[in-house]
């Protein structure tokens, strides 16, 4: 017989219920392990699990002194004092309220220069801290895991890609218009998340549900990038009701 593995679905009772469970897991992360290695997701979606961090680090419940972060991917064009990169991002939702060392956070730089050389040092800091404990992941409404859209490969490493139509046009909500959403990003790849320990993918809203429903019910398949997680030996869906309401099983 065959052992499959099943990842876990938690259905929270709403939007802020689902932030609380994904923050106790982080949490659990970290109190099994202080000097812990979290990845890290950017979007509308883990913003209210990184409120709650930030709350429980100032009552004294979380501490980040030994921690180190790796994000998951930036725009290539923006730099760090940019409103709409991912490092900008993460130093106002997390990095600046809590006592993070900067210099153990790492975002990919979109201002690298030389963009193959800095993808390979990301992987290898990743591999020098031991690889990722956590990794907490959104999900396009096209399936996408980090910028890895349709078609990534289930073996892809981190690098350079094009963004998607859709993904400029549903990213467009938070530039002046389409045209000022860059083009490409730097990714860490399906192969590179699938090495994390533990992944947690969260999804809120019903904008969602179809691309969940196809995660977790459908064959795994590089045209739905997030259904190239089944299989991970460590995989827990944290749903609202509304993302999860697709679901048949
Ligand atoms: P969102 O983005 O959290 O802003 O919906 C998720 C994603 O595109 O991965």
């Amino acid at each position: 017989m065959t052992r499959v593995n099943q990842p876990r679905i938690l259905i929270a009772s709403d939007q802020e219920d689902a932030a609380r469970c994904t923050a106790d897991l982080m949490q659990e992360t970290l109190r099994e392990k202080p000097a812990g290695v979290l990845g890290l997701a950017t979007g509308s979606t883990p913003i209210g699990v990184y409120r709650l961090l930030v709350n429980r680090h100032r009552a004294g419940q979380l501490d980040f002194s030994d921690v180190t972060t790796f994000n998951l991917d930036e725009y290539i064009g923006l730099g760090p004092e940019h409103d709409q990169s991912y490092r900008y991002f993460m130093q106002q939702q997390l990095f600046d309220h809590v006592n993070v060392v900067r210099e153990r956070t790492h975002v990919p730089n979109g201002l690298a220069a030389n963009i193959p050389e800095h993808v390979r040092d990301y992987e290898e800091r990743i591999r020098q801290a031991g690889g990722i404990d956590l990794q907490l992941l959104g999900i396009g409404n096209n399936g996408h895991i980090a910028f890895n859209e349709p078609g990534s490969a289930i073996d892809s490493r981190t690098r350079q890609v094009d963004l998607t139509e859709d993904t400029i046009e549903a990213n467009s909500r938070f530039f002046n218009s389409a045209a000022e959403v860059p083009r490409h990003a730097i990714t860490m790849g399906i192969g590179t998340i699938l090495e994390s320990r533990r992944i947690i993918l969260m999804a809120t809203g019903k904008a969602k549900a179809k691309a969940i429903r196809v995660a977790i019910e459908e064959p795994s398949d590089p045209g739905n990038p997030a259904s190239l997680l089944q299989g991970h030996s460590n995989l827990t869906f944290v749903l609202d009701p509304e993302s999860a309401s697709e679901l048949k099983r």
